[in-house]
């Protein structure tokens, strides 16, 4: 029988706790322990990207953490990257505007690593996008549909950003 713990965590900022065994990857328990099934898996070995979350506030793959090792951090899903009304964020707009999704099956960890890699570098040329999204695996888009909605939705954080700092 397979050992079992206590964990206690946040996600999308709402704090869980669970028994878990200990050999439950992250991704398993986001999917079938809190039924948060935006988080995708693909090929379970960090390859694909699909199952890409934020583990205080950095992008990770969920499939090659344990969920125990989760224990007192921070995770966010691609469920809360949309506002507590529903609205889509800026990413999430940016990609319905450029169809950069056919099947949607890489869209949440692609949209995860781009919520995280955005912060760090605001102001991307289309190479380091490409670059970035080499860590994604994508079979349907070709990834131009992507490229276009990140660097639109690059611009849009910033000028989010540069009004926020205008209000303060
Ligand atoms: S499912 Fe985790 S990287 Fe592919
Ligand atoms: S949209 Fe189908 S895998 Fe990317």
């Amino acid at each position: 029988m397979d050992e079992k713990r206590k964990i206690a965590l946040t996600v999308n900022g709402r704090v869980y706790e669970r028994t878990v065994p200990v050999r439950l990857s992250l991704a398993d328990f986001i999917r079938d322990h809190l039924h948060l099934t935006g988080t995708h898996l693909g090929c379970e070995h960090g390859v694909c990207g699909a199952c890409t979350i934020l583990l205080d506030g950095l992008s990770a793959r969920s499939c090659l953490m344990l969920a125990v090792q989760a224990q007192g951090r921070r995770i966010d899903t691609v469920e809360g990257l949309a506002g507590a009304d529903g609205a889509l964020g800026a990413l999430q707009r940016a990609f319905r505007r450029h169809h950069a999704l056919q099947c949607g099956f890489c869209t949440p960890g692609i949209l995860m690593s781009l919520a995280d890699w955005l912060k760090r570098t605001p102001d991307p040329d289309e190479a380091a996008v490409r670059e970035m999204l080499s860590g994604h695996l994508c079979r349907c888009t070709g990834y131009s549909g992507i490229v276009r909605a990140a660097l639109e939705a690059a611009a849009e954080l910033r000028r989010e950003g540069a009004k926020e700092a205008d209000d303060v």
